[in-house]
């Protein structure tokens, strides 16, 4: 790879880092902790409680000024923040390193971890963040193709020197990264392009991708097939059960014909390309890589959305064609928050959640105790960050809490120690709000959403307002065993009872449940001992609507 990068801009840039041959840290890198993966950074397990960026703000230095500070002061700790191919080669071999250097400086100046997302060949399907020099050069760049034989502005995964420009720009950036980043990991992880999918239509039709079409179904991914037949995922397994799970043959026979198999060729493209693009980036630069996801509606068929990105149905096309992407994250801007993160917390991955509901939306703060708490997420970041005005007991709140309670998070993550929970939302809103239980340690804990002691005459939608839909929507929390009979719970909008889980006949009580906080060198500050009209005389704990908090609560147990 020969790489003619303008040496005196990286200097100058360089040395207004202070990055003068900086000494080799271990990468962040995943690692197994019990049943789950953590996030190594600098030696050390992190946990990402994070936002990001809306699409234009990483392009100017001086827009985001002002805002690390306020993200900063928001209690996040890591921001996802767009690289364009456009702007770091503007002309072919030549590399500009100020957008991305820019932001390292200004994260390590506010203490903010990055990730980093890789707008190459494709952003929401489309092939606008590649520089004009791909854009205007459709010979060498092909673009996909209606039936038609009518070009989108969408690149094809067929286009061989589309491939090998953008793995040397990502190459060349993660050698950067390297360069200037391995001592400090600022960079924590990269996201290989973003919310890749064929839209109209379900697949590329250009005359490579007609060809490639006409091929046998690759025996690697019918190999991954037989492997995992009885764990692949529902609609992966009806598709090719239903054909009689042929293990040779077209991509019609395998998998039916139609938008359905189309759809299964265009992932398996996309996988083998993102792969390849890992693979480049990683030989620069290993740090955990990985590919997010535009969900699709029910009842939408392909081409209608986003088509053959790593969807639900597809997982296992994008396993076993991204071997070199350690996981695939779903951006999750729909109601049904609980069954989505659940489809994508797998043994085989990892939960991360880059793109979520406005910070605004008060259901976003719930979505990510839930993921964190529950399903031990790596992180969670609300879109559009830079955009939020906060408002008392929205996301800094909960952030703040979440930042207190990082070490017993990481501590308990991959352990049956820690569970997390919210009112489960279905797709069309409807909210299923009965009480859930949760076992942790010797006692089982029932948690009711509704915070009220009477039913509110007018359910309505203000989230401040205690037995409202949208309070109880955005109500939720997490618990944390600390000691033998020893908790934390965090959350807000919940009442929680519980009751020692060997003996049926046994009760439990409260020996002591305190609210309080922890301070920033992570000392317990208490504040009131709650008692009396606080717990219901011993019966339950409680975490009003509209703020987050943390109690710390013992039990013991009676006859
Ligand atoms: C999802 C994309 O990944 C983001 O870059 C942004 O376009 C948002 N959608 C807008 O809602």
């Amino acid at each position: 790879m020969t790489l003619r990068t303008t040496l005196t801009a990286v200097s100058a840039l360089t040395a207004s880092l202070c990055l003068t041959a900086p000494a080799l840290a271990d990468p962040p890198r995943l690692e197994t902790k019990g049943d789950t993966q953590q996030l190594i950074v600098n030696g050390k397990p992190m946990l990402m409680i994070a936002g990001e960026l809306s699409n234009s703000a990483s392009s100017s230095a001086a827009y985001m000024e002002p805002h690390w500070k306020r993200l900063k002061d928001m209690n996040l700790d890591t921001v996802l923040t767009p690289v364009s191919w456009e702007l770091i080669e503007p002309t072919e071999g030549t590399f500009d390193w100020s957008s991305v250097d820019s932001q390292i400086k200004a994260a390590r100046a506010n203490d903010l971890k990055l990730v980093v997302l890789w707008f190459g060949a494709w952003k929401n399907s489309m092939s606008t963040y590649v520089p004009a020099w791909v854009k205007r050069d459709q010979q060498r760049f092909p673009r996909a193709q209606l039936p038609n034989g009518q070009g989108v502005e969408i690149l094809s995964t067929f286009g061989a020197e589309t491939l090998k420009a953008d793995q040397r720009a990502y190459a060349a950036l993660m050698a950067h990264l390297k360069a200037v980043d391995s001592k400090d990991n600022t960079v924590v992880m990269v996201q290989v392009e973003n919310e890749i999918g064929m839209l109209p239509v379900a697949r590329d039709y250009s005359a490579a991708a007609n060809a490639a079409y006409r091929e046998p179904v690759p025996a690697e991914l019918v190999n991954y097939l037989v492997a995992h037949k009885d764990a692949l995922v529902p609609g992966m397994r009806r598709m090719w059960l239903e054909r009689g799970a042929r293990t040779s043959g077209s991509w019609d026979d395998l998998f039916g014909g139609g938008d359905a198999s189309a759809e299964v060729f265009a992932a398996w493209h996309y996988a083998r390309f993102a792969d390849q693009l890992a693979a480049a980036g990683k030989a620069a630069y290993p740090i955990p890589m990985y590919v997010n996801v535009a969900l699709n509606r029910p009842g939408r068929i392909p081409g209608e959305y986003p088509s053959g990105g790593p969807l639900p149905h597809l997982l296992d096309v994008w396993k076993a064609g991204g071997p070199h992407l350690d996981f695939l994250a779903p951006d999750i801007y729909f109601p049904n928050f609980v069954d989505i993160v659940n489809g994508y917390k797998r043994p085989d991955n990892v939960l991360f959640i880059p793109e979520a509901h406005n910070a605004s939306n008060p259901v976003a703060a719930a979505n990510a105790f839930y993921a964190i708490g529950q399903l031990d997420a790596i992180g969670f970041g609300p879109f559009s960050i830079d955009s939020v005005d906060e408002e008392p007991g929205g996301l800094k709140d909960a952030y703040g809490v979440l930042q207190q309670l990082k070490p017993y998070i990481l501590d308990a993550q991959g352990t049956d120690r820690m569970v997390g929970f919210k009112p489960r939302q279905l797709y069309d809103e409807t909210l299923v709000y009965e009480p859930e239980t949760r076992d942790v340690g010797p006692y089982r804990f029932t948690i009711a959403y509704a915070d009220i002691q009477k039913p509110v005459a007018n359910p309505g939608a203000d989230a401040s307002q205690p037995g409202t839909t949208a309070a109880i929507a955005a109500a939720g929390g997490m618990i944390i065993q600390t000691g033998p009979e020893e908790y934390l719970i965090a959350g807000q909008g919940i009442t929680v009872t519980f009751k020692p889980r060997a003996d049926a006949s046994a009760l439990a009580g409260i020996d002591s449940a305190w609210e309080g906080h922890y301070d920033a060198t992570g000392k317990w500050v208490a504040q009131r001992l709650l008692n009396g009209d606080q717990t219901h005389q011993g019966r339950h704990v409680r975490l009003g609507t509209g703020q987050w908090q943390i109690q710390r609560l013992k039990l013991y147990t009676y006859k």
